[in-house]
């Protein structure tokens, strides 16, 4: 395994650090302000220096990075390091800087070839990412989600009795929370995991101003008395709603009762996608804190998707084809290629009536060495 350079060193990046330690893979860790106790703790583990982010040009900088910083100033010291070092790879769990610059991202990792890997960014634990990747194929109308572990724990500690002030401080303290509330407090944090899951569906990027979003009010301590009397809770949702061509994207506190499935606790989240065809799909787990969110880097770290086909989507707008592809790809074992991502880009045309061939653009990339010749050729056969 190549050896990686960790960038921040907060709740996250240090568990990371923990989990990885033992295989000696960690070059070097980059932080804003060197802590001393950081320094003895890094020293103790591993026997290495940790270092400012600053003055990333005089350092060695890994193929690897691990970015555990957070917020969208990360994508300038990215972009800092991929002009003065060959990246291979970048793993995130920043959520703000892929919903925000995921444009420049992805055209910055075609570009540089590099591959950029996010599960971590949305839901924490939850295996989302690479389950919608896998799913891109699938035309879900409705995605109903709690997405923000923040608000679910509050809303949890609220109604476990605690008053605001106190249900804040826990979930500061637990670790859930980050620096600035406000951003789950407002949806904001939502917003920005909507848009991910939009883009990786619908391939479609929504303006954050676009998303209707009503900020979560805990209620007084009087109200919600009434409620838990009556079995009902609060909870603060997301919803992605497409229609045709339109995608209705909203975030809202709503009633439920206490015995709904959407009645997840603390940091649990859910995600909800529902397909005409194809029916429900409904994912829960750990949607923050550090071990279920480090879970997901190491994951991302140890994925084994190929460079060539990264950031790329399988575009057809024959929807029958693309079932058919996807049920052959299932047949001839190639479950685990489809996956990883490889068939994101096959562009599919009509040859003769009801026969259909890949494109040039998709032959003359690079990309055909995962095929031999006869899947090839059988695809081409078999899709009729
Ligand atoms: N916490 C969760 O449950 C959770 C769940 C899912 C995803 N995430 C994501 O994981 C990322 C990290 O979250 P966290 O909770 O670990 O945040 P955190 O505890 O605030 O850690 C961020 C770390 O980055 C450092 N940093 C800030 N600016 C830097 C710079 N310019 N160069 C190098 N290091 C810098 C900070 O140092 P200082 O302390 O000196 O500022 C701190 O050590 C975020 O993108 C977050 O959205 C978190």
């Amino acid at each position: 395994m190549k050896k990686l350079t960790m960038l921040g060193f907060g709740n996250i990046g240090r568990e990371f650090f923990k989990k990885i330690k033992k295989k000696k893979i960690i070059k070097n860790i980059l932080v804003r302000k060197i802590k001393k106790y950081d320094v003895l703790f890094i020293k103790k583990e591993i026997n290495k220096k940790i270092y400012i982010t600053k003055f990333y040009k005089n350092l060695e900088i890994s193929k690897i990075i691990v970015e555990t910083i957070g917020g969208d100033k990360t994508y300038k010291i990215l972009k800092k390091l991929i002009n003065i070092r060959k990246i291979n790879k970048i793993i995130t769990a920043n959520k703000n800087l892929i919903s925000k610059k995921y444009k420049n991202i992805i055209k910055l990792s075609k570009k540089k070839n590099i591959k950029i890997f996010f599960e971590a960014a949305v839901g924490g634990g939850i295996p989302l990412i690479k389950n919608l990747i896998y799913m891109n194929c699938v035309n879900f109308y409705k995605i109903f989600t709690i997405i923000n572990g923040t608000t679910n724990y509050i809303l949890t500690c609220i109604f476990n009795g605690f008053n605001k002030k106190k249900s804040f401080k826990i979930t500061r303290k637990k670790g859930f929370a980050e620096k600035n509330i406000n951003f789950d407090i407002k949806g904001i944090d939502i917003a920005y995991k909507l848009n991910i899951i939009i883009s990786l569906l619908y391939n479609y990027y929504i303006k954050i101003k676009n998303i209707s979003i009503e900020k979560l009010l805990i209620p007084k301590e009087k109200i919600i008395f009434l409620l838990k009397k009556n079995n009902f809770l609060i909870k603060y949702v997301g919803e992605i709603i497409k229609k045709k061509n339109i995608i209705d994207v909203s975030i809202f506190p709503i009633i439920i009762n206490k015995n709904s499935i959407y009645n997840v606790k603390y940091e649990y989240n859910f995600v909800l996608l529902k397909s005409k065809k194809f029916g429900k799909l409904f994912i829960k787990s750990k949607g923050a804190g550090r071990y279920p969110t480090s879970i997901s880097i190491v994951s991302d770290l140890f994925s084994k998707i190929k460079n060539k086909f990264k950031n790329l989507r399988l575009f057809c707008s024959n929807r029958i084809i693309k079932e058919k592809i996807f049920i052959l790809i299932k047949k001839r074992r190639m479950f685990n290629f489809y996956y990883k991502n490889v068939f994101k880009n096959i562009i599919i045309k009509e040859f003769k009536k009801n026969t259909y061939i890949i494109t040039k653009e998709f032959l003359d990339s690079k990309r055909i060495f995962f095929f031999n010749k006869y899947f090839y050729k059988e695809l081409i056969l078999r899709i009729k």
